[in-house]
């Protein structure tokens, strides 16, 4: 393994641009203080049961805190003191998060998902943190709704964390995309993964197959194609789904593949799916994209929506870039 840090590949990255003020290299710092943070409470959230048992809580003395309210605490903290964001928005919260008083406000928008994949935590599998970074459009204060409202098209940067069995951060910031695996001995996460390129085809689907009766006609006939061995590979597809968004995303960047979670009708208060735009859809269209990939909502390209509200939902199609397109084709009634 390499030894370099995050922070030194992106100085070696801002070296082509003089301008940069370094302050973006600072944001990042303040992003992977709180990954550190958060993978240590991971770490040991299967210790908290044991804890509560022996009426130990925990070391200082405090109830155990939920981890995904520990999540997004702590990346509340970090950044709203950090002195590089105007302004956020979390999963967790439903209004925008300003800057802590008394702080430095900055001049970038950090949307996040502090815990994705909750429902994975009791039992053992991966989670992870989704962020996506923009640049303010207002001027001087805290920033506003508009500055987070803002098209992926727009972004500067985003990543995620993902807590497997190691923790790794992927990032990238418009060239290319990059891992870094943390090597807890030295507290840094270190370059593992240069230059992430997604196979333009891959052999894996993902998709939660039990709402297959709430799904629209193209999707199940895309679905009931890949599980063909008349498909155009010849054989069937391969699937694969933990519920972890930031996990099922991660293994078909790797591998190569598609992730869908379509809009259904199984619940009319969710018409375009479950994932949230600005924090899940946004960061990981912009990752796939820069790693040669696509994602779509079926009909448009994620990185183009014009977000109207904080936690709108669109339905995420996303991965190889010749499956994407499959979908589209499907969806647009070619086959
Ligand atoms: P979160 O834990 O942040 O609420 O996100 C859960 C999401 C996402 O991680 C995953 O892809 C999806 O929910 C799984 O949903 P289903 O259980 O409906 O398949
Ligand atoms: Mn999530
Ligand atoms: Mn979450």
């Amino acid at each position: 393994m390499d030894t370099l840090t995050v922070s030194q590949h992106i100085i070696e990255q801002q070296k082509q641009f003089p301008e940069a003020t370094g302050e973006y290299t600072g944001l990042l710092e303040n992003i992977i203080l709180a990954a550190k943070i958060i993978t240590r409470e991971v770490r040991k959230a299967g210790l908290v049961e044991i804890m509560e048992i022996t009426g130990k809580k925990n070391v200082q003395g405090e109830d155990v805190q939920k981890l995904d309210v520990f999540a997004n605490d702590t990346m509340v903290k970090i950044l709203g003191r950090g002195g590089h964001v105007c302004i956020m928005a979390s999963e967790e919260v439903e209004d925008p998060i300003y800057p802590v008083d008394g702080y430095p406000i900055g001049k970038y928008v950090v949307s996040f998902d502090p815990l994705d994949g909750s429902s994975n935590i009791d039992v053992n599998a991966s989670i992870g943190t989704i962020f996506g970074v923009h640049r303010r459009k207002s001027e001087g204060g805290r920033g506003t709704i508009d500055d987070l409202l803002q098209k992926g098209t727009e972004l500067v940067g985003a990543g995620y964390v993902i807590y497997g069995s190691s923790t790794i951060m992927v990032y990238s910031a418009g060239f290319g995309v990059h891992g870094f695996t943390y090597d807890p001995s030295v507290g840094e996460f270190l370059l593992s993964h240069e230059d992430i390129r997604i196979p333009s085809k891959g052999s894996i689907y993902s998709i939660n197959e039990g709402n297959t009766i709430y799904w629209d006609e193209p999707i199940r006939k895309y679905v009931e194609y890949l599980k063909s061995k008349h498909n155009h590979v010849k054989k069937p597809y391969t699937a694969r789904y933990i519920g972890s968004l930031v996990a099922d995303f991660h293994r078909n960047l790797l591998r190569g593949g598609i992730f869908l979670y379509p809009r259904d009708n199984k619940d009319p208060k969710k018409p375009h799916g479950k994932l949230r735009l600005l924090y899940e859809a946004q960061p990981l269209a912009y990752i796939v994209e820069q790693a040669g990939g696509a994602a779509s909502t079926g009909t448009e390209r994620i990185l183009d929506i014009q977000p109207t509200e904080l936690h709108q939902r669109v339905p995420l199609i996303i991965g190889s870039k010749e499956d994407v397109e499959m979908v589209e084709e499907f969806i647009a009634g070619k086959y």
